[in-house]
């Protein structure tokens, strides 16, 4: 790939629209309560709310993320799709001088929250993208994070996201994903999430029955670096790093 990519150079968060994106059917079909209609987005743009879908684990689960990067992160940064709540701008200020944050997201209506989110003065680049057709040049970053998208998409289009982000990775660098998983043998929420899962969440329960890097492009040449399960295995962090 060459590097035409249109990355919003202003040194604010703008949201760049320059390549917009058509709404996957699966995104509009399950999630347009919760992610297109505006109303979805002044209801769940609330921490304790966004804690509560995650059973009191928001915290934890970002901080895991944070935790594991380095004080001052440097290099290229990559975060897949926006997420409610203040991981974003957290990560936001982890970013070193020099350093450089950019998030792409398929809505323009969850990029514009993102933007209120950062404040006007922020460096961190926002882009109209689409997960399965990034345009980033190869080996672009040194890190890229996936919070929350795999579970949301179906197997193919799960695929396709996570070979873009191997794709955009340099030798060497990480990818991480935190996202549902297995619950242990007695964990009470593997009965309690079953109808959930089922109601709102129908491609999540993949994640119950595989194991990620299953999905990964067969010549991925990948080292798990971090497995950690959180609230009796319901979440899982992972991190690859890219051979
Ligand atoms: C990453 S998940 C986050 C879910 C989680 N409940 C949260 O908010 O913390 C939701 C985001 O993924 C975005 N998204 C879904 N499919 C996408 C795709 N193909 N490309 C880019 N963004 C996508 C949605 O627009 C939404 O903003």
């Amino acid at each position: 790939m060459t590097s035409d990519f249109t990355g919003n150079v202003s040194g604010r968060s703008v949201p760049d629209r320059s390549s917009p994106t058509n709404i996957p059917h699966y995104l509009q079909a399950t999630y347009w309560w919760a992610y297109i209609h505006p109303l979805g987005v002044r209801v769940f743009e609330r921490q304790w709310l966004v804690n509560l879908i995650l059973w009191g684990n928001y915290r934890r689960l970002c901080d895991a993320v944070l935790h594991g990067y380095e004080h001052k992160i440097k290099g290229r940064t990559l975060q897949i799709a926006c997420a409610y709540g203040n991981l974003t701008p957290r990560l936001a200020e982890k970013i070193g001088a020099d350093s450089e944050l950019d998030v792409i997201d398929i809505l323009p209506i969850q990029l514009d929250n993102l933007a209120r989110k950062l404040g006007k003065d922020s460096a961190t680049r926002l882009h109209c993208m689409d997960s399965t057709a990034l345009k980033f040049p190869d080996q672009h970053f040194e890190r890229v994070l996936l919070f929350f998208l795999l579970h949301e998409q179906p197997l193919a289009v799960r695929k396709k996201t996570l070979a873009e982000a191997m794709r955009v990775i340099r030798p060497g660098g990480t990818l991480t994903i935190v996202d549902y998983a297995r619950p242990n043998r007695f964990n009470p929420m593997r009965y309690i999430m079953v109808p959930i899962l089922a109601l709102l969440e129908p491609y999540a329960r993949d994640l119950w029955c595989e194991d990620i890097p299953s999905w990964l492009p067969h010549d991925a040449n990948i080292k798990i670096v971090r497995r950690q399960g959180f609230f009796g295995g319901l979440y899982q962090l992972l991190t690859l790093r890219v051979g």
